[in-house]
């Protein structure tokens, strides 16, 4: 293995990250939306990648930035045109929050082209830390496109798509250009493809130690790693690893063991994401904190609310013995589950939201204890206002998660409360925004 220290290095661009030292958040379509990667930062992940966007969605796409929370979302018209009995209306296909996530987040694109993924990541650049290429994704509906893993059966155009990224993009823009491969059927195999890669100018690769034909279930191969960490080390290539990585302390005992300088997770986030927190800052939360966390970020980040439904319905643990996760289930729109979750403190910003996606009159409580529900949530909002600290739910338990514990706080942006319509947004305790997934892996 070549010692880290006299390996020579790829120079990091001045608008870029190195991915040296980092535990990540992996790129998750669904599951990697904009409230969860800014809890994966709150509880101590190093580094976000964003969910998978197809290079064509995003090209024709407008930007803009949301004037209630400050997130820049990127919309575009359905390229179908849309429901003919519904109003055309732009969906967000990205959303992004430029002071939290600022210097963190790499944005992982699926393509099969170099003149579109330049088109596509162009539009971006100017606002994330990276652009990731992905060439891991074994689903249909990706690799059909000559996208994903597909690319690792075409290496031609794999490197010819990095290296128009890192000509067209990189240097312009001065962002770091990485890649997302698995591991293929043999040392060798890979041993060739990874050689040609860690040539084209990347910053960053990180393997995903499975075959493309593996599925997530199957335990993660980790004999090839030293062998493309030793590859990327020579090159001067930061290299991250994948697969069955399942916290912080087991991401630091593994880049040790394999000699790799980062660490990726995916599933493990997506069930606990304080996963991200060391031992030593407490370990995991209990569900509820992360759900409490969880909720609040959606709720200020505007997130879809189907895609909120999907996550809160990992985070919670489900089954008989636990009715609130059933009760939840029923949900309908953000008030809901401050009401069934009993986070009150959070019910005047859900309502707000509720109003802004048009979920108000799916509730399913009615008007009247809708209306008085409202009135206390707001008298206690205020009441705490006026004491000069927010409320907190009454049964989520007070813990580091908002309290200023052991949360790593060089992963948390400063405070910036916003007056907004006359009420005050805080953007620090958690945050923004959703993706309508008309992309993705
Ligand atoms: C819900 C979900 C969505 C995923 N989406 C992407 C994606 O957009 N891009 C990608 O490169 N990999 C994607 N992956 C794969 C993960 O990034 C990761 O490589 C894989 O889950 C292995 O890591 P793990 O063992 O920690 O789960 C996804 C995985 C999951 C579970």
């Amino acid at each position: 293995m070549t010692s880290l220290t006299s390996a020579p290095r790829v120079p990091i661009p001045a608008n870029g990250v190195d991915y040296r030292g980092k535990v990540v958040l992996a790129p998750m379509v669904r599951s990697g939306e904009l409230p969860s990667r800014l809890l994966a930062l709150k509880y101590g992940a190093d580094l976000v990648w964003g969910p998978e966007t197809i290079d064509r969605a995003l090209v024709g796409a407008s930007r803009r930035v949301n004037p209630r929370n400050g997130t820049i979302e990127f919309t575009r018209v359905p390229s179908n045109g849309g429901r003919p009995d519904k109003p055309l209306h732009e969906s967000i296909i990205y959303r992004l929050d430029p002071q939290r996530e600022k210097g963190k987040l790499i944005f992982q694109i699926g393509t099969a082209d170099p003149e579109l993924a330049v088109r596509a990541a162009k539009m971006v650049a100017g606002d994330v830390a990276g652009i990731d290429l992905n060439s891991g994704c074994p689903k249909p509906f990706s690799t059909c496109g000559g996208m994903g893993a597909a690319l690792l059966r075409t290496p031609d155009k794999l490197v010819s798509i990095l290296e128009a990224l890192v000509r067209e993009v990189g240097n312009p823009y001065q962002i770091g250009i990485s890649v997302k491969i698995r591991i293929l059927e043999t040392p060798e195999l890979t041993e060739n493809l990874v050689s040609r890669l860690v040539k084209t100018g990347i910053t960053g690769l990180t393997v995903h130690c499975r075959t493309t034909p593996m599925r997530p279930r199957e335990r993660a191969i980790r004999d090839q790693l030293q062998m493309v960490a030793s590859i990327c080390h020579k090159a001067g290539v930061a290299c991250l690893m994948n697969g069955d990585v399942s916290s912080r302390d087991n991401a630091l005992a593994l880049m040790s063991e394999y000699g790799v300088d980062g660490a990726m997770i995916a599933t493990s986030a997506e069930s606990n994401p304080s996963c991200f927190r060391s031992k030593a800052e407490g370990g995991l939360l209990p569900w509820r904190d992360v759900v409490y966390d969880y909720v609040k970020a959606s709720i200020e980040s505007e997130n879809r609310f189907g895609n909120t439904k999907f996550l809160l319905n990992t985070l919670i643990p489900g089954g008989k013995k636990n009715p609130e996760f059933n009760h939840a289930k029923n949900a309908k729109n953000y008030a809901d589950y401050c009401r069934i979750l009993e986070f009150e403190d959070l019910l005047p910003g859900a309502l707000e939201v509720d109003t802004i996606l048009n979920l108000t009159e799916k509730s399913i409580f009615k008007t009247e204890t809708r209306s008085k529900a409202v009135q206390n949530a707001i008298k206690n909002n205020e009441t705490a206002r006026a004491a000069g600290g927010a409320p907190r739910s009454k049964t989520a338990s007070a813990t580091p998660a908002t309290t200023g514990g052991p949360i790593r706080t060089s992963s948390i942006p400063a405070s910036t409360p916003k007056e907004e319509n006359g009420a005050k947004v805080d953007l620090s305790a958690s945050s923004p925004p959703s993706q309508n997934q008309e992309v993705t892996a």
